[in-house]
């Protein structure tokens, strides 16, 4: 199963347009699996509240590391609201061989309603392992090897640390474009030709990585 999640604010969207590309060529390749497409800007996930962190408390003290399990935690009805907003974002992502988040990047991160998701479905020594992850991005600036603002990116290298720190997975695939706000930003205008190259190259690669995922 594919396991899709959108995380822009926006509907015509560089990040949307990246990872629909990756999921075409996933469906494309395989016709007859499972697709799971949540929209977190259109229904995000509530912050988590106290009755979620007592359920996260209880699993951790009572060494509870598989998700099946989880719902042993759950005592009192505010727990039991909590676990219900839970469950159906977990069981969607345990079940997923292929989790593609489309993300773009906020203020150097990641927009909040997939930090809520990220927040709700996270509990500890979970293991995803095994579990492909992909972030199809975008963002304003340039933040590659060597540019200024390369120790900025708080965005990929906030998930990279996330997926292997929380989800014991260490080969998440990033692709995306960059220098979108060339075609906003007049001080930008000049520099529109590096996003396209950088859109072009994305839509490529993505193309690759949803055909042989
Ligand atoms: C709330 C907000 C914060 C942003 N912060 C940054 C930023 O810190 N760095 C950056 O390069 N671009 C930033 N941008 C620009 C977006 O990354 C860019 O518009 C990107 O294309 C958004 O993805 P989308 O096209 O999928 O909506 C921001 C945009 C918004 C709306």
């Amino acid at each position: 199963m594919l396991l899709h999640l959108d995380a822009s604010a926006r509907r015509s969207s560089f990040s949307r347009e990246v990872g629909d590309t990756v999921a075409a060529a996933w469906r494309l390749a395989h016709p007859d699996a499972a697709y799971v497409r949540r929209d977190l800007a259109l229904d995000p996930p509530p912050p988590i509240g106290e009755a979620w962190t007592e359920l996260c408390d209880y699993v951790l003290e009572h060494q509870i590391t598989e998700p099946a399990r989880y719902a042993e935690a759950v005592r009192t009805p505010e727990q039991a609201a909590a676990w219900a907003v839970v469950r159906p974002l977990l069981e969607e992502l345990v079940a997923a061989e292929t989790v593609l988040i489309a993300a773009p990047m906020y203020n150097f991160s990641v927009p909040a309603v997939l930090k809520a998701w990220i927040d709700q479905v996270t509990f500890p020594r979970m293991s995803l392992a095994g579990t492909k992850f992909v972030v199809a991005y975008a963002r304003g600036g340039a933040y590659g090897p060597g540019t200024p603002r390369e120790p900025f990116d708080h965005h990929e290298r906030y998930l990279r640390d996330f997926f292997s720190g929380h989800f014991a997975v260490e080969d998440a695939v990033f692709v995306g474009s960059e220098m979108v706000n060339s075609l906003i930003d007049p001080a930008l205008a000049r520099r529109r030709d590096e996003h396209e190259r950088s859109r072009a190259a994305a839509l490529e690669t993505a193309r690759k990585i949803g055909g042989s995922l």
